[in-house]
Formats: structure tokens, C-alpha cells, sequence
């Protein structure tokens, strides 16, 4: 597999691709790929002709004291790992290309980043809309995929895309998770075996949440103790946040009526983790 580092040399080869009239898709990632990301990328290759995958783990969106310089990096088993889900073509840039010295410029798509994770993490969706719409200026994707366990930030990029009527489809599909429900992420692979056992507590109290829902629950208090009560039994989790929200504003809501969102954010042991549902009354 071929992998390109450098940005002139991937403008060329998504422009020549595009100029050949191949349909492009692109599924960014900082790497250290696991099944949520191969998912996406078949998807991309089912739907597009060439398929790039950007491996780039961005300094800008970890804050100060979180893990940019411990996050898991291994660019040959991703290669490896993008050939077998059928991917075309890896861009890796560095970070002194991508942010040259000068750097200025920045993304700020507004209200939909302050909630939920942008409580703790102020700078973090700036600087993933930012670098987002970077790759997508290197790379001209037709068609970019993205997983819902990142659910703000789908729909911080969705934003962004509209605002700026960038001509670029944004796809975003199922998180894939373990057999216990655990989310896929990269970082669970910090978890020490007793944090990975109490882990799927998020994933329980969500579906329990969403059953509550489903069921015509339309207190979102209620819920919201409900899941709060399940977690606080797990003394290795703390709880960041758990909100019941509107599920493309973001908004807090106190009473559900259609597609609400359910997302939560904890701490295990050093990690932190999020998770999220989507879910609506029975027969709304
Ligand atoms: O979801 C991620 O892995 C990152 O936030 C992304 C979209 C690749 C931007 O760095």
C-alpha cells in the first residue's frame, strides 16, 4: 500500500483521480485502526471508487494533560489493516507540514460545539473542524464517513459543511461494538482488565435508557437519574457528563417528544470514555 506523507503529492493524486472522474471517499482517522474504522472504510468502498484513509493523529484537538503523546500509533499494522478492509491510498502528514510555523487560521462552527464533550474540552471541535475541512481541501472527497460514537462531532461537521456549502456528502454509520457492548475506540486499550469489566455499564444504562423511551417515558429527569443510578453503582466510573438532548441542536430537553439523543461521557480510572444513543417513542 501506498502511503503518502506529503500534501502536494496527495493534491495531485485526488486531483488526477478526480479528473479520471472516480467518485472519492474519505475516512479520516489518527489511526491505530480497529473494526469501527474497517467498517467505515468497506462502507466507503462500497459506495465511492477510491478510498483514502488519512492517518493523522492531531495535536491540536487533545487538550493540555490529555494523551496526544502516548496515543497508540502503528502506521504498518494500519496499512496492513486498510488493505484488508479495501482501501486505496493512506495520507499521513506530518504535523509540522499540516500546521506550519504561522499557522493562523481556524474553524469555529459555534453553539453546537460548547456542549456535552466542548464542557470539558473547549478547544477540542475547533480544532477538529478545523483540521477536518483541511483533509477534505486536500483530498476533495465526493463522500466522508464518519462513526456515531463521535456523535457531536458528526454533527459539528455537518454544520460546518452546510454553512460553508462545502459539496461533500457526510456519512455517518453505527458504532461498532464489542460483544459486551463496549464501544470500539483506540483508547480502550488503556483499560486494565478490571476497567474493562465494569466498562460496559455505559452501553447498559443507555439501552435501558432507550427502553425507558421507547416505553413513552417523556421525563427526561427521570431517565437521566435512572442511568446516573446505574452507573454510580460501578465505584471504578465517574460520571462527566449524561445529557438527554435534541439530537441536531444539542440542546438539553426536558420533555421527549421525537429523536433524542442520549450521550454520556465518564472516567475510568485515567480514561475517559463517551457514548451515545439515538432513540424516539414507540410509533412517533
Ligand atoms: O474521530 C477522529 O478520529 C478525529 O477526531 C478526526 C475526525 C480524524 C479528526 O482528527
Amino acid at each position: 500500500m501506498e502511503i503518502i506523507e506529503n500534501i502536494a503529492s496527495m493534491q495531485a493524486f485526488a486531483e488526477r483521480k478526480r479528473m479520471e472522474g472516480k467518485l472519492m471517499g474519505l475516512v479520516p482517522t489518527m489511526g491505530s485502526l480497529h473494526e469501527g474504522h474497517l467498517t467505515l472504510i468497506r462502507e466507503a468502498k462500497s459506495r465511492t471508487d477510491i478510498v483514502v484513509v488519512s492517518i493523522f493523529v492531531n495535536p491540536t484537538q487533545f487538550g493540555p494533560g490529555e494523551d496526544y503523546d502516548s496515543y497508540p500509533r502503528d502506521l504498518e499494522g494500519d496499512a496492513r489493516k486498510v488493505i484488508s478492509a479495501g482501501g486505496d491510498m493512506i495520507f499521513s502528514p506530518s504535523a509540522s507540514d499540516m500546521y506550519p510555523e504561522g499557522y493562523l487560521t481556524y474553524v469555529d462552527v459555534g453553539k453546537v460545539t460548547e456542549p456535552l464533550c466542548g464542557l470539558s474540552r473547549p478547544e477540542h471541535f475547533r480544532a477538529v473542524a478545523t483540521v477536518v475541512n483541511k483533509l477534505f481541501n486536500i483530498i476533495k472527497p465526493h463522500k466522508a464517513f464518519f462513526g456515531q460514537k463521535d456523535y457531536q462531532q458528526s454533527v459539528v461537521i455537518k454544520r460546518m459543511v452546510k454553512d460553508l456549502n462545502m459539496d461533500i456528502d457526510i456519512i455517518v454509520l453505527p458504532t461498532v461494538r464489542e460483544p459486551d457492548g463496549l464501544a470500539m475506540s483506540s483508547r480502550n486499550s488503556y483499560l486494565s482488565e478490571e476497567e474493562r469489566k465494569v466498562s460496559p455499564v455505559l452501553y447498559k444504562s443507555l439501552t435501558i435508557a432507550s427502553c425507558m423511551i421507547r416505553d413513552r417515558e417523556k421525563n427526561a429527569r427521570k431517565i437521566l437519574s435512572a442511568i446516573k443510578r446505574m452507573i454510580e453503582k460501578e465505584p471504578l466510573v465517574s460520571i462527566d457528563y449524561i445529557a438527554i438532548t435534541d439530537s441536531e441542536t444539542l440542546k438539553d430537553i426536558d420533555e421527549i417528544k421525537g429523536k433524542t439523543l442520549i450521550a454520556l461521557a465518564v472516567r475510568i480510572g485515567k480514561m475517559r470514555l463517551i457514548d451515545n444513543i439515538l432513540t424516539e417513542p414507540q410509533g412517533s
